[in-house]
């Protein structure tokens, strides 16, 4: 089995921006973790190129859809290149794979008497794009201005029949306290689905929305968007895959680790539609996939929006600060599944902080004396400074629990025990005073490979975050082929490289 984790596939309806970014980088730094320490992983991200959305945005500038979607889906796949984002699978649901698979599960569930087509006629919001009942309706008996046009209409369409599964998914949540986490959010959907009602329409008239997918059995419609893009996490893994896909092999991926999400498409999309729709599909409640909810960066306080125009974007960032300063902060200034607020000065602190100085520093003094003192050459011979393995292993445990629980904020704190405790060791055991005096050599060579070794840990448990950061310190520490967490691999007699700063200073905040 793979290690297999995915995020939301992002509309391609505007450019990236920054929570499409967080959420990508906690996707790959999971990856990562898992590939490093866990021997292997399978990280899927994608684009959500269908729906209204998609549409009206390529008419607005008289584009066609496609040629639409393509321009942005490249801008997506440059931001994630530049942003150092490691991906197995790549999810775009015009990809004909996916279009072919999803028929086939429509053709399935109808087979199985799993969707039913039915007139409706009603109130309509076409802002929100959603029917309106008579709990839309405000005191005075109308629907506010938030739903923008309201019209009457009446249609045909497809139904799945959600609120069916009420009880099932009511009992699935409850008695599976890790399908969603964190916790609270948990508590959120079983209100939700205490609320739960009707069914759900999976069909639109191709006479008012072309852009999806062909319903099999009943050409005149496709695919509402959700039913599509939810579809993905299974179709890229391989699911109903038709032999040479290139697709992975289904058996070894699914059930899905993690789907990460924000906590705007918990309730209803993933949190509801999604587990229901496995569940019609005879999906066991062993094969439920878990969600991993995240909060959403907000900018001074402010929901970001292009009506305020304060939506940050990652790409710019990357090129004022490098991809790492972007990347670390993202995954330490924000607790998992709550919100964080932006802002490019504590960027740039974070950066100089945690970076420069606390990690950078120590890299770069414990290769200088190693240099300066022993011509780079480490003696293993004694016992490491009293306690420092121990250290060792006390925080990579504890990053590696942080890690299972995706909150990597907390691994990262793990790991800065150990920063901490080693330039403690330098200023508490002061070489250039132990230089000195050869009385005191065997000591001072057990605190140069202390640090040495430390270091080299170090840079593994930083991998995730800075992978090329952490390969620049293993090749200063001459130790790319050391890369075991357990202490004590380098060997006696090791020989370091140079010491160049890992991580320049940033001098000062960009102006744009
Ligand atoms: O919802 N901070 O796409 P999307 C953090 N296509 N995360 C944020 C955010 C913010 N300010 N704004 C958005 C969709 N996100 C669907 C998903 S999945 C089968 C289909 C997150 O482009 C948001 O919560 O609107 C979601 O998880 C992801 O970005 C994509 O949002
Ligand atoms: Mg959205």
């Amino acid at each position: 089995m793979r290690y297999f984790v995915t995020t939301a596939i992002a509309y391609t309806n505007g450019d990236p921006h920054i929570g499409h970014a967080y959420e990508i980088i906690l996707g790959d730094v999971i990856g990562r973790y898992h590939r490093t320490f866990n021997g292997n992983a399978f990280f899927l991200t994608g684009v959500d190129q269908h729906g209204q959305k998609v549409q009206q945005a390529a008419q607005k500038i008289g584009v066609a859809p496609y040629d639409f979607v393509r321009g942005l889906t490249d801008k997506f796949l440059a931001l994630w290149n530049k942003l150092e984002i490691q991906k197995d699978g790549w999810a775009a649901t015009t990809d004909p794979r996916h279009k072919r698979a999803v028929q086939k599960v429509l053709q399935e569930l109808y087979d199985r008497g799993q969707l039913f087509k039915q007139r409706y006629s009603g109130y309509y919001s076409v802002r929100q794009e959603q029917f309106l009942t008579d709990k839309e309706r405000n005191e005075q008996g109308e629907f506010g201005p938030e739903w923008g046009e309201v019209i009457f209409f009446e249609e045909e369409n497809w139904y799945f029949p959600l609120a069916k599964h009420k009880e099932w998914l009511r009992n699935f949540v409850e008695t599976h306290p890790h399908f969603v986490i964190p916790e609270f959010r948990r508590q959120e959907l079983l209100n939700a689905i205490d609320r739960l009602s009707g069914d759900l329409c999976v069909s639109r008239p191709k006479e008012r929305l072309s852009w999806g997918i062909e319903f099999p059995f009943d050409p005149d419609y496709v695919t509402f968007v959700w039913f599509d893009a939810l579809l993905n996490y299974l179709t890229f893994a391989g699911y109903l895959a038709e032999p040479g896909s290139g697709l992975p092999d289904f058996g070894e991926l699914w059930p899905c680790r993690g789907h990460i999400i924000g906590k705007d498409i918990m309730v209803p999309a993933h949190g509801i539609y999604w587990p229901i729709m496995l569940h019609a599909m005879q999906f066991s409640d062993v094969q439920m996939p878990r969600l991993v909810v995240h909060g959403w960066w907000n900018v001074e306080g402010h929901k970001m929006s292009k009506s305020l125009g304060n939506v940050i974007d990652p790409d710019t960032l990357a090129d004022a600060y490098g991809p790492e300063a972007l990347r670390y902060y993202l995954m330490r200034d924000v607790v998992t599944g709550h919100d964080a607020d932006f802002s490019e000065e504590r960027l740039v602190l974070r950066y100089n902080t945690d970076l420069a100085n606390d990690l950078g520093n120590l890299i770069n003094r414990t290769i200088n004396m190693s240099q300066r003192y022993r011509k780079g050459v480490l003696a293993q011979r004694n016992s490491p400074v009293a306690g420092f393995a121990e250290h060792t292993s006390r925080a990579l445990a504890n990053y590696r629990d942080r890690f299972e629980q995706y909150m990597v904020n907390e691994a990262i704190e793990a790991a800065w025990d150990l920063v901490s405790r080693a330039n403690a060791l330098v200023e508490q055991s002061a070489p250039w005073h132990m230089a000195k005096d050869p009385g005191q050599k065997d000591q001072l060579d057990a605190v140069l490979y202390t640090l040495a070794e430390t270091c080299r840990i170090l840079a593994l448990l930083v991998s995730p975050i800075l992978p090329s950061a952490a390969e620049r310190i293993l090749s200063q520490l001459k130790a790319s082929d050391f890369r075991g967490t357990a202490w004590g691999e380098l060997p006696d007699g090791h020989v370091l490289g140079l010491p160049t700063p890992i991580f320049p200073r940033i001098e000062q905040i960009n102006d744009y």
